[in-house]
């Protein structure tokens, strides 16, 4: 097949996990005989230093026209002045917005290669395999804000139709699964989450008699998470709440640096990153984790590209590798680590020699 894909490096760890994402894409292309064209472009704090703008018009054209779109990571303490006029982040939240990505699926299967690299005792996180879907467009990150010299204000809101289509994909995505559906909200306290637990609730009694839907308040989801991360599937929140539930998740795998992001609408590109951020504390020094990058590039092959036996062979590699001790310093707690550049090519290595891949 032909596809375009619009590869948006950005800022700090940003090019180099992207890097090491498109080295695996190419090498996925030969095996299999596709023909990828990749295309970058400037998000972020490098788009703000050479175009003023952290979401150029060139870029999101792009990725308008694009059939998908790989990010690395935005932001910095170069743009992160409170009293800055513009910020980084604000080019992927209005890049997710003109996609229309409300659902953000951020899966986790804790590897046992990585187990030792996890703060939480082993025996919890054998058989973890949850997936946990994000609305990404709407809440309190979009409603509007006001400063004033002694107060400021962030409004969170959210449409009943903004709910019913992240929990439809949510319940959706668990039937593939093991049609178990647990929705975290603050329904206690916030009037959007009483609204949100009476949109699940409906739309999973009317439309998914199949699936099982549980309610969980966000406080004590933060502590079941980790006490308990065996008993979940599907997990389905709002923007702010599934942004700060998934850095926690990563803790069950080992690394903020493993887990991949696949964010997708009911248009033609979808957009997938890794769920950290830039890295400032260890960028340009070739050590960045690259697998939760190329997990996302495995994530994009299947829901945007359709290339389902390609995303597979992708994380049969990462397993393989991982398997084999191809650790980031991240992950080798103190041991033997191996660079960005070296994990990559551990990953491409298995990609071009099948017989190295499990079937
Ligand atoms: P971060 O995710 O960048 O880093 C948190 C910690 O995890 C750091 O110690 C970092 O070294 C480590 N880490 C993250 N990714 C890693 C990887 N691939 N390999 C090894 N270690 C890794 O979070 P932060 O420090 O809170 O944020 C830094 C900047 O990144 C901020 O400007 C923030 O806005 C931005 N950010 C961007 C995105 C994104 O672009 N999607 C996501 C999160 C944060
Ligand atoms: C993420 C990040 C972003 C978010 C920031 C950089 C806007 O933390 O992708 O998880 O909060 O969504
Ligand atoms: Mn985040």
């Amino acid at each position: 097949m032909r596809a375009e894909i619009v590869i948006l490096p950005g800022d700090g760890i940003g090019p180099e996990v992207t890097a090491a994402a498109v080295a695996v894409l190419r090498a996925v292309a030969r095996r299999f005989g596709h023909a990828l064209n990749f295309a970058e472009h400037d998000i972020g704090g490098i788009a703000i230093d050479r175009h003023g703008d952290p979401l150029p018009p060139a870029t999101l054209d792009a990725c308008n026209r694009a059939d998908a779109v790989l990010l690395g990571a935005v932001g910095g303490p170069k743009w992160s002045d409170p009293n800055a006029r513009v910020r980084p982040e604000q080019g992927l939240l209005a890049l997710r917005r003109a996609l229309g990505l409300y659902a953000n699926l951020r899966p986790v299967q804790p590897h046992p290669a990585t187990l030792g690299a996890a703060p939480i005792k082993p025996h919890l996180l054998s058989g973890v395999d949850l997936l946990v879907v994000r609305e990404l467009t709407g809440g309190i990150y979009f409603g509007d804000k006001t400063r004033t010299a002694d107060s400021a204000s962030d409004l969170c809101s959210y449409s009943v139709a903004e709910i019913e289509r992240v929990v439809r994909r949510a319940c959706r995505l668990a039937q593939g699964r093991r049609c178990h559906v647990t929705s975290v909200d603050k329904a206690n306290v916030l009037e959007t989450s009483r609204l949100w637990r009476d949109v699940a609730t409906r739309i999973a009694r009317d439309e998914f008699p199949d699936i099982l839907l549980e309610h969980q308040l966000v406080d004590s989801m933060a502590m079941h998470l980790l006490s308990r991360p065996r008993a979940y599937d599907v997990v389905v929140t709002e923007n702010m709440f599934g942004d700060i539930l998934t850095d926690e998740a990563s803790m069950l795998a080992g690394s903020m640096g493993l887990l991949p992001s696949a964010s997708l609408g009911d248009g033609k590109a979808g957009l997938y990153e890794p769920i950290h951020g830039s890295a400032p504390d260890i960028a340009g020094r070739g050590i960045a984790n690259p697998y939760g990058a190329i997990l996302s590039a495995a994530l994009l092959l299947r829901h945007s590209l359709g290339l389902v036996d390609e995303a597979a062979c992708v994380e049969q590699a990462v397993d393989s590798a991982l398997e084999a001790g191809v650790l980031s310093a991240d992950l080798a707690a103190g041991g033997d680590a191996v660079g960005t550049h070296g994990v990559a090519a551990a990953v491409v290595e298995r990609i071009e020699t099948p017989s190295h891949v499990a079937e």
